[in-house]
């Protein structure tokens, strides 16, 4: 076979390939890189180095357009007046199923993309993610945190604190604790420092995802093949296995009525589904509650630290607000210390833990218009919290920079609708009020008992739908106040 020959087939081939999708492609008007029309590659590449959307971002910016294409059938908006329509509480946009379906968490309140079935079992969840629910939770928050901060005082005396590491071992053993009854202990699991072997386990699960997505044979092999098999052909996962096994003890002293848990745990508001379902909605809760919530918390104190008049002004704040370090108020009355909750929300503002676009499907019989121009119903439709949260249209010229006082201003109230942190409406996070709960402890009880001083320089992070930090990670000296 010559060279032209085959030059020649494959061109026939192609370019009536290319001429009937140009036709047929009802996106064409949108713009985008060129490959983006034909295949996901682009956006595997993107994804795959680690910050997509700042890479969308520059394409908005370079293009002059608030919707690109980033995909054979989707696009990605920028346009922050149209969040509510795609994500408020009476959206009809369902998640898109070719997007979530990576991340294997059918039959969870994550996972699933039936409207209905999602609002049966967030329903059961409510109650005990609620305010009151919360409240009754803080015992548990109270203690976890009072043994990652005397660990930490004990270490500083050895050298600078992996604050990211510690906090880790804090969020993953509050939501063991309350979705099992018992807790991963990862805090005391290593004397000398707060490295976990479960870490590894976490990371393969937020790693996932990504390789999943744009992989279909291994997506198939992972709902096909024995849990046992995959860790053979995919070694991290050996170490998430271990996380399965411990919640799989923990159901089954529950089921024999052996846990001692004195708070309410999830396990209880989930009776009525099979018990299956009940272990996969515990585990995917704490993928989804533990790892989120310590990359917020970690970078929120880099940010404060790194701006000496925000530190001073909170440390005066809890000074004045907290007399006795020994004494601190419940979290409920430090959430009304106005500056630390505006650093709180700051620190949601900038430190994004799920910084991505949202897949959603437009539905039929929905005229979704950005730009003049109409998107037809099946395309799938994303915007970010990196876009809403970066916006000067919504935040100011200073959008960029670490400024809690714009949350003490008059009209800050409505800021906060286009604080998406936690996303909004019918598929919010449904862990908001224990995030929140977690943060304001953490911070109030850090700053008003230590002195810390940062030992790191600048954060990497890579996104993995849930935001990483790599390398070094986030290191502090660290000092215990008087009083
Ligand atoms: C700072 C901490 C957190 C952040 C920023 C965060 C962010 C988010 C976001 C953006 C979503 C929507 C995802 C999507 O639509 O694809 C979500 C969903 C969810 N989150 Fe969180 N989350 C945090 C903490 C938690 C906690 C502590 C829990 C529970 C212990 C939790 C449980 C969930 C669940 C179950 C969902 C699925 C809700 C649904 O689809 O109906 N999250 N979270």
């Amino acid at each position: 076979m010559s060279l032209s020959w085959l030059l020649w087939s494959v061109i026939s081939i192609l370019i009536p390939f290319l001429v009937y999708k140009r036709y047929s492609d009802q996106l064409s008007k949108f713009e985008g890189p060129f490959w983006a029309r034909y295949s996901s590659r682009w956006l595997e590449r993107v994804s795959k180095e680690g910050n997509p959307e700042a890479v969308f971002d520059a394409l908005h910016n370079s293009l002059g357009t608030k919707v690109i294409r980033i995909a054979p059938n989707e696009l990605h908006i920028s346009d922050v007046e149209l969040y509510k329509t795609i994500y408020g509480q009476r959206s009809p946009f369902m998640k898109s199923s070719k997007f979530y379906d990576a991340f294997l968490a059918f039959g969870t309140t994550f996972g699933e993309m039936d409207p209905h079935k999602n609002r049966e079992r967030r329903n059961l969840l409510n109650p005990f993610f609620s305010k009151a629910g919360t409240l009754k939770l803080e015992p548990v928050i109270l203690h976890r945190l009072s043994l990652v901060l005397e660990k930490m005082e004990r270490l500083a005396a050895e050298g600078p604190i992996n604050v990211q590491d510690a906090l880790r071992c804090y969020t993953a053993d509050i939501v063991s604790q309350i979705s099992f009854g018992k807790s991963l202990e990862l805090t005391n699991e290593n004397p000398s420092s707060f490295k976990s072997s479960y870490f590894a386990g976490f990371d393969a699960a937020l790693k996932a995802p990504t390789k999943l997505f744009f992989s279909p044979l291994l997506r198939f092999a992972y709902s096909v093949l024995p849990f046992g098999v995959l860790t053979y052909i995919d070694y991290s996962l050996s170490k998430y296995s271990e996380i399965i096994k411990f919640s799989g003890l923990c159901f089954l002293e529950y089921k024999e009525g052996k846990h001692k848990a004195d708070h309410p745990i999830l396990f209880d508001n989930l009776s009525s589904i099979p018990e299956s379902e009940r272990m996969t909605e515990a585990m995917s809760i704490l993928i989804a509650g533990s790892e989120t919530t310590a990359f917020t918390l970690a970078q929120t104190i880099f940010l404060i630290l790194s701006s000496p008049r925000v530190k001073e002004r909170l440390v005066q704040q809890l000074d004045a607000g907290v007399p006795e370090s020994s004494h601190m108020p419940s979290i409920q009355d430090l959430e009304k210390l106005d500056y630390l909750m505006a650093c709180v929300k700051e620190g949601l503002r900038h430190a994004v833990s799920v910084p991505g676009r949202l897949p959603r499907v437009v539905p039929n019989g929905v005229e979704l218009v950005v730009e003049g121009k109409r998107i037809p119903p099946g395309t799938i439709v994303g915007m970010s919290a990196y876009t809403m949260h970066r916006s000067e249209e919504i935040w100011g010229p200073d959008a960029l920079e670490f400024v809690p006082e714009r949350w003490l201003k008059e009209d800050s109230k409505s800021l906060e609708h286009y604080l998406v942190a936690f996303s909004k409406g019918a598929r919010q996070c449904t862990g908001i009020n224990l995030a929140y709960a977690e943060i304001v402890a953490a911070l109030a009880h850090t700053f008003r008992k230590f002195e810390l001083t940062l030992k790191t320089q600048t954060v990497l992070t890579i996104d993995r739908f849930v935001q990483m930090i790599m390398g070094e990670g986030i290191c502090v000296d660290l000092e215990r106040r008087k009083n």
